[in-house]
């Protein structure tokens, strides 16, 4: 199974950036969770970063056809970006959203949503452990569209 574990705008400052909303472990912190558990299970991993939101479209785009699952957290491109929305929706990949904090009961503005509707699930407010949530999501996506 292959997954891209795609992330948007100041993840990268994780650990740094409010670490009581987004918790003390950092980017690399992230990626070491994410390779123990996708060693153990198999699974290959690759990872992108940017601050750039049509960076983040070239990588979806490329994505397809390639992974069989994407992890997504479009931070705060989340609440702005129908551009995302539309290269969600033309990729064929199947696409779990993340967010790190409780995003549906922060600010009202973090309300809208357009990520989500073109994910096959969402998962927040499990810190980085949400990650590995939504790469579970997708491990039993497979298992079932194969049984
Ligand atoms: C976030 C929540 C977004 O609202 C915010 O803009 C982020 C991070 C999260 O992981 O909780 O940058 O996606």
């Amino acid at each position: 199974m292959r997954i891209l574990i795609l992330n948007g705008p100041n993840i990268n400052l994780l650990g740094k950036r409010e670490p009581e909303i987004y918790g003390s472990d950092t980017y690399n912190d992230l990626k070491v969770l994410i390779k123990e558990y996708a060693n153990k299970h198999n699974i290959y991993t690759d990872f992108y970063q940017s601050n750039h939101e049509g960076d983040l479209i070239d990588q979806l785009q490329v994505a397809n056809n390639v992974y069989d699952g994407i992890v997504f957290n479009a931070a705060a491109y989340t609440h702005t970006s129908i551009a995302l929305f539309d290269t969600l929706k033309a990729i064929s990949v199947p696409c779990v959203e993340v967010h790190i904090s409780d995003v549906d009961n922060r600010e009202n503005f973090r309300k809208a949503n357009y990520i989500r509707q073109a994910c096959v699930g969402s998962i927040s407010n499990e810190g980085i452990n949400g990650y590995i949530s939504a790469i579970k999501l997708l491990e039993k996506r497979v298992i079932w569209l194969f049984q």
